[in-house]
């Protein structure tokens, strides 16, 4: 969801502002994919390196975090939404972390859309997350020297110690603000997914420009390294 800072200094107006018009976005993006029987989206809202940020812009962020959460059960009950997370929670506070469980419980068996919040998210983060879980399961760190024969990882393994290892990868990743780069988001599972970039700010990214993205993502040949159904 880039461009909120852009789109704010294009206007003089203060960043927290595109933020706030962000969340507006982040909304009728979620209602339009609803709309669309997509099964999962999810939204990059605060990363690893956000941090870097001021301390008045990370909390006005995750003030709107609240607001994502709370003012919007209507629309989840309604539409049986279901919001879950990705992220490590042990970085968040206490505070934000208790909303984000509380409306996770509440929507926990809704059957409709999946929204995944990516909060204090990296992409290398949950690499290493998983990594670590491998090695506590696994009871002993892997050796590097001496005899026998080391426990082999597997890509399945790999991809069963992500966060979310019940959904599937993404099919498209959508970035707006015109940047060509993946910024740490989803860095294993998004091994095959087609990016889309809008040279939109987000705050101006409409359901109009989200279903122009998914009609450029239809006629997408996916190959996955394979030889495609062209040749
Ligand atoms: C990136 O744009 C945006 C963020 C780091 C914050 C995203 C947060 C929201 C849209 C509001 C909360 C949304 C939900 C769903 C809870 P940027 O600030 O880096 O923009 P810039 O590159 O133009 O400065």
């Amino acid at each position: 969801m880039d461009g909120n800072g852009r789109w704010a200094r294009e206007r003089g107006l203060p960043r927290t502002k595109g933020h706030y018009e962000g969340l507006t976005t982040a909304k009728n993006i979620v209602r339009a994919a609803s709309d669309a029987g997509i099964q999962y989206v999810t939204l990059y809202v605060f990363s690893t390196e956000n941090w870097k940020r001021t301390a008045d812009e990370v909390g006005f962020i995750m003030g709107l975090v609240k607001q994502f959460l709370r003012n919007e059960m209507d629309f989840y009950r309604e539409n049986k939404i279901r919001v879950r997370y990705t992220g490590d929670q042990a970085g968040l506070s206490p505070e934000i972390w208790k909303e984000v469980d509380d409306v996770m419980q509440a929507t926990k068996d809704f059957p409709g859309l999946q929204v995944v919040l990516a909060l204090n998210y990296g992409g290398r983060d949950e690499i290493c997350r998983a990594m670590r879980q491998i090695c506590r399961d696994r009871a002993s760190p892997v050796p590097t020297t001496g005899g026998g024969t080391p426990p082999v990882i597997t890509i399945d393994d790999i991809s069963a110690a992500m966060d979310n290892p019940d959904i599937p990868d993404p099919d498209l990743i959508i970035r707006t603000a015109g940047e060509f780069r993946t910024s740490n988001f989803l860095l294993w599972e998004a091994a095959y997914a087609e990016y889309y970039i809008s040279d939109k700010f987000w705050p101006d990214f409409n359901p109009e420009d989200f279903s122009q993205a998914l009609h450029w993502y239809q006629h997408r040949d996916r190959r996955f390294g394979a030889i495609g159904a062209a040749a």
